[in-house]
């Protein structure tokens, strides 16, 4: 499972390297048959059907890469996102089906209700506020679905006080103590994400994600919202994105003591691929010195979309 043999960091004095086993493929599921559709600004990276991502996943194996994130790409959307807890959805049969074929490979399944709402929030508003319970509620429900779907690990991204204590419970509740939580604890409102909400199509149709993600000036908060996932039971937490926060992701590591993820968001990458098309830097020579810059600030595990080429990489 994640976080296991090959810890390379540490033995050479003074050297970091990263490994495969610290590397984490998300990957976007659709409905339909035979699909492998491109994103415009996210070269590489597909929506695929589940027989694809079957493929993929098999593929990505062979190179080492043993844990995964699943997004859903649906156009079923409501008010209340309430496709993404159906126990038939994309998701949750995605993660059926790639348990039976793959019993090995982790899933981290992504639980947030942007994907699924008309108005494109992470959370349910009432007027002009957030309706914090209700959105709890109804990201409870998720994590149950993806539980009762063999997820290994679910990961709340919606950035919602108390959202790693609400889905403790239910879990717990249900039977699912071993299930664990991957926690988006210290999530910027970054202009990084732009090729995830296209692929999505989950840009917020009014107003902003400030709302509720992190103030990128606020060391403190970020600090504290990681300090209080840790406390309602978070077993790992992460710090998003990764390159324009090392210091975040470096002062984490020596505080707490839980793995800390950082996510390589869709942006960071986009911009090192147009930067390799214009031959601006070497794709291989640059992606290395970035993950190598992520973990050398103190990230256990990194969650990339350069994750498949990098298994390829190294594997030569
Ligand atoms: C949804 C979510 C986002 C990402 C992961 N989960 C986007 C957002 O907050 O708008 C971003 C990932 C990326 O850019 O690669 N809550």
């Amino acid at each position: 499972m994640l976080l296991r043999k090959n810890e390379i960091i540490g033995k050479e004095v003074n050297k970091t390297l990263f490994s495969v086993d610290n590397l984490v493929m998300p990957l976007f599921v659709t409905e339909g048959i035979n699909i492998k559709k491109p994103i415009k600004n996210f070269p590489g990276i597909f929506h695929l059907s589940i027989n694809n991502i079957l493929k993929e996943i098999d593929e990505i194996g062979k190179f080492g890469v043993s844990a995964i994130l699943v997004f859903g790409v649906t156009c079923k959307k409501d008010k209340i996102g309430s496709y993404s807890w159906n126990k038939n959805g994309i998701v949750q049969k995605t993660i059926k089906e790639i348990k039976r074929r793959f019993p090995q490979i982790s899933i981290i399944a992504d639980i947030c209700l942007c994907g699924y709402k008309s108005d494109g929030h992470c959370g349910i508003f009432n007027g002009n506020v957030i309706d914090t319970d209700l959105t709890l509620k109804y990201l409870s429900k998720i994590a149950l679905s993806y539980a009762e779907s063999g997820a290994d690990f679910v990961a709340p991204s919606a950035m919602m006080d108390g959202q790693v204590k609400a889905i403790r419970k239910i879990l717990n509740k249900n039977s699912f103590k071993h299930v664990r939580i991957f926690d988006y604890s210290a999530k910027f409102a970054s202009n990084f994400y732009g090729p995830f909400r296209e692929s999505l199509d989950s840009s917020p149709k009014f107003g902003d994600r400030r709302l509720y993600q992190l103030d990128y000036t606020n060391i403190n908060d970020a600090l504290r919202r990681m300090k209080k996932s840790i406390e309602e039971g978070a077993d790992i937490v992460m710090v998003k994105p990764a390159l324009a926060y090392l210091d975040i992701i470096k002062m984490a590591k020596q505080k707490f003591n839980v793995p800390i993820a950082a996510y390589n968001v869709s942006g960071e990458y986009s911009m090192v691929k147009f930067g390799s098309e214009k031959h601006i830097f070497d794709e291989k020579n640059v992606v290395f010195e970035i993950l190598t810059a992520i973990k050398r600030a103190g990230a256990d595990l990194i969650i990339t979309y350069h994750a498949k080429d990098v298994a390829k990489w190294l594997k030569k």
